[in-house]
């Protein structure tokens, strides 16, 4: 047994033993690791035409070793390989299966020139572009989500709001692409993100780089990279990147979570914007009544789960000394957990969007009340030449007039008398802006609520999802 390292291992040479028990249980990252194995083995044959170009393999080692390695990946995608008690992570258990099916000789020249940590941080790249591109399409299928319902409701006005009290009356498409410009950010997020990830750390080695004739370059260009990392340390000991990507599919949750609590509002009695489809919300096991919007409650909750993601990640990476340290081993269960709550939840969530009954006579009933067109009204005066300060003062004292009397008048209810007691200048004239549809309409600059500028919207970001 000499010149053997432990079964699964590869490492031990220079230990008299091999490791205790609790020592190997928690090194063990094989249950999450073995995600990565295909990238491992696309890394290995990247690897193995290196070791061939620098004359470290010959023709025929070359073609055993990639012959072997195909029928590795295989049996790792057919699911009949997979790993042993004994396998430490993904690359041991990988060079297990190799020496398998290669022979000890040829398979273990595999190895050379190249270590974990280049390895795991190259494979972690590759997972997380592939994961964007998933994640980035789940987004867009929100988006569309959410453009399919503003474009049911050209015309439909809906009472705006700020600070949760009714601010100014908009139309309840402009509304719903408000949710979906932040999702189309995020797409573009995970975009300029991959510009970022597609730079290889194989070849960096342990820390110090290639060597043995190795050419990185080669192996980036084969695993799909635009190039090599510039520095072997920063290549194997930073996890900026996986930050930056946990940030982002934090920021996806919180956009879907601000949309989500919405909608639990839009559907409450009090409210009675909305009706959930019953396909996509829940009942209860005693209220026989009841109908929960349990997709956007968890998409709500589960959004602090990703949160938990990248803050446990960032205190991981905080104060680690160059270069690798095992503590890296850290990132990939919150980025791999990111991944599997947004494939849950982003789904979920366009479903439900999709298939929300809005009430637009509800939601036209609230527009103009609490006073949301008080602001009109001061505008219109500006129009007439009074200073904004005046005009300001003016319109307050009018829903002041309306809040004396019981119950109180809307702005539209109070007499011509009572509008030129306020100030002369309240002409009659003043109720063309008193309507929903002339205060919509007033609003028609660029990115604002009159219908033809949300038409416009609605038309920029079809382009945008198109685009992608
Ligand atoms: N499993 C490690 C990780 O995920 C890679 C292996 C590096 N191990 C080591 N002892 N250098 O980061």
């Amino acid at each position: 047994e000499k010149h053997r390292t432990n079964e699964g291992s590869l490492w031990g040479g220079r230990f008299a033993s091999g490791p205790a028990d609790v020592m190997a249980a928690l090194s063990k990252s094989t249950h999450f690791d073995w995600k990565l194995a295909r990238y491992d083995i696309a890394g290995s044959k990247a690897h193995a035409r290196v070791l061939h170009r620098a004359g470290l393999l010959s023709e025929d080692e070359l073609a055993g070793m990639l012959s072997a390695l195909g029928r590795l990946e295989d049996d790792v995608l057919s699911g009949s390989f997979v790993p042993a008690e004994s396998d430490e992570d993904v690359h041991g258990a990988l060079e297990r299966g190799l020496l398998e099916r290669a022979g000890e000789d040829l398979g273990g020249k595999l190895r050379a020139g190249r270590s974990r940590n280049d390895q795991i941080a190259t494979m972690v790249r590759m997972f997380l572009r592939d994961a964007s591109r998933e994640i980035a399409s789940g987004v867009l299928d929100v988006v569309d989500a959410l453009t399919e319902q503003a474009a049911k409701y050209p015309e439909a006005p809906m009472p705006g709001r700020t600070h949760l009290q009714h601010a100014q009356p908009v139309l309840l498409a402009h509304h719903l692409l408000a949710h979906a410009w932040p999702l189309l950010r995020d797409v573009q997020r995970l975009k300029d993100l991959d510009a970022r990830l597609a730079y290889s750390p194989y070849g960096s080695g342990a820390l110090a780089g290639s060597s043995l004739g190795l050419d990185p370059a080669q192996v980036a260009a084969e695993l799909g990279f635009d190039g090599p990392v510039a520095n072997s340390i920063d290549g194997t000991a930073s996890r900026d990147l996986v930050a930056e990507f946990s940030w982002v599919t934090a920021m996806i949750g919180v956009d879907l979570s601000r949309i989500s609590e919405e909608v639990i509002i839009w559907a409450t009695k009090e409210f009675g914007f909305v009706t959930l489809d019953d396909g996509y919300s829940t009942g209860s096991s005693i209220m026989p009544q009841k109908k929960n919007p349990d997709i956007a409650e968890l998409a709500r909750g589960k959004t602090g789960r990703l949160i938990g993601d990248l803050t446990g990640l960032l205190a991981t990476l905080k104060a680690l000394p160059l270069a690798y340290n095992r503590d890296l081993q850290e990132d990939k269960e919150p980025a791999f957990d990111a991944v599997d709550t947004l494939g849950l939840l982003l789904p979920a969530v366009s479903g439900m969007i999709a298939t929300l009954t809005f009430h637009p006579e509800r939601l036209a009933e609230l527009a103009p009340q609490g006073f949301s067109l008080a602001t009109d009204i001061a505008e219109w005066l500006v129009r007439q030449g009074v200073p904004f300060r005046v005009a300001h003062e003016v319109a307050g004292e009018c829903v002041r007039a309306c809040e004396q009397h019981s119950p109180a008048k809307e702005l539209h209810e109070l007499t011509d008398e009572e509008l030129s007691d306020i100030h002369p200048a309240l002409t009659p004239q003043v109720r063309e802006v008193l309507t929903v549809a002339g205060s919509l309409a007033s609003r028609d600059a660029v990115g604002g609520t009159a219908p033809n500028r949300v038409a416009e919207q609605l038309e920029a970001a079809r382009a945008e999802v198109a685009a992608f």
